[in-house]
């Protein structure tokens, strides 16, 4: 009989789980769910080597473990650091960390700029949930903030580089997708930034899913750049018959009305890509007949756009019915279908840049 695995036992923030040796705290605090999951800007779990550059989720170890039960000396990286049996961790019962995180987000807002208004990420944008929930109401940073020119890297990404925390997911992504990797980190310090060396265009079949990894709004589709906000889109999911064997097919699209205006791989509550999709299913494949459309897709993760799925309303009871004895009243006009106001003239998806009011036709 195979010997059965002895499981590590872990409290983090007072609740215990088993996991294997070799498990992280964070991915054990994953087991468990909830409030008590760190935030992590740079560890993801499809990206060999991801984690250990953002220390957003650093938290304290208040015992190493049942055979050694001294504390850790410092806040440790969660995403880094592996469980011990007996560990005892603590997260959001520890003002220690709480306080750590404050600067962490202070830091990472150091050079950041104050986008959100026209930034394309606006809406799903992890450092704007971690600033809400963790960052302080004003920075100490009285100096000048670096700024980068806006980069074109390639034909259909365009790299913000002012708007980057350098978590280093989009390199790995590059490195460990596709066949050559073009890009890194350049510098270091202060002079740190994500660059291709005389700009060359990273065209390959799947450097697209570096936008989906991009945490922040640094590397966004130029197909949809300033096309829509996320949330007046609706998420669909749907799938394809795509002929390249490493994609699977499976995409969110988001629409309004019957228009495409972009396709995303579909992500777990974390934020995570569940599995990769290739250029052509994203950029090329904008058309409704495409698609085989599945249903509406339910956005896990907390964000403006989830904001828009209603469960469990319940309707007020309409009076006109009760003083038309009981006929349902019927709609005069739907102005939606009378107006030609806000009626573009073309796809939106298809213009390059932002919107213009020439687009739409005027009375
Ligand atoms: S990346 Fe996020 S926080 Fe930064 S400007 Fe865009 S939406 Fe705002
Ligand atoms: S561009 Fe985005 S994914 Fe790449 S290092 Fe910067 S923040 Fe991370
Ligand atoms: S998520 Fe752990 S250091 Fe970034």
């Amino acid at each position: 009989m195979a010997e059965e695995k002895k499981l590590f036992k872990v409290k983090i923030d007072n609740i215990s789980v088993e996991v294997e040796p070799g498990t992280t705290i964070l991915n054990a605090a994953r087991k468990i769910g909830g409030d008590i999951v760190p935030p992590a800007m740079c560890y993801y779990s499809k990206l060999q080597g991801s984690g250990g550059k953002c220390r957003t989720c650093l938290v304290k170890v208040s015992k190493g473990s049942d055979a050694d039960p001294r504390p850790m000396p410092k806040l440790v990286a969660s995403c880094r650091t592996t469980v011990m049996d007996g560990m005892e961790v603590a997260n959001i019962t520890s003002p220690e960390v709480l306080d750590a995180r404050k600067g962490v987000v202070e830091f990472l807002l150091l050079n950041h700029p104050l986008d959100c208004p026209v930034c394309d990420q606006a809406g799903e944008c992890h450092l704007q949930d971690l600033s809400y929930e963790h960052g302080a109401d004003s920075t100490r940073y009285e100096f000048k903030r670096r700024t980068f020119d806006r980069v074109d890297i390639g034909d259909k990404i365009q790299l913000h580089m002012t708007r980057c925390i350098l978590c280093y997911r989009c390199v790995f992504t590059a490195d460990q997708l596709t066949e050559k990797r073009e890009h890194g980190v350049l510098g270091r310090g202060e002079a740190a930034e994500i660059g291709t060396y005389i700009q060359q265009s990273l065209d390959n079949n799947f450097i697209g899913n570096v936008i989906d990894v991009c945490p922040v709004g640094a590397l966004t589709d130029k197909t949809f750049r300033f096309k829509n906000r996320v949330w007046f889109l609706k998420p669909v999911d749907a799938h394809r018959e795509c002929h390249d064997p490493k994609c699977c097919g499976k995409t969110v699209l988001w629409m309004r009305g019957d228009e495409i205006f972009r396709v995303t791989a579909r992500k777990d509550k974390y934020g995570e890509v569940e599995e990769w999709i290739c250029d052509t299913c994203r950029f090329d494949k904008k058309e409704a007949k495409d698609w085989i459309i599945e249903g509406p897709r339910q956005i896990e993760r907390q964000s403006v756009i989830s904001q828009g799925h209603y469960v469990g309303v319940h309707k007020p009871k309409d009076p006109l019915v009760d003083v038309l004895d009981g006929r349902q009243p019927k709609l005069l006009l739907d102005i939606h279908n009378i107006s030609e106001v806000n009626k573009p003239n073309v796809d939106l998806s298809k213009i390059q840049g932002p919107a213009h009011s020439d687009d739409f036709n005027k009375k």
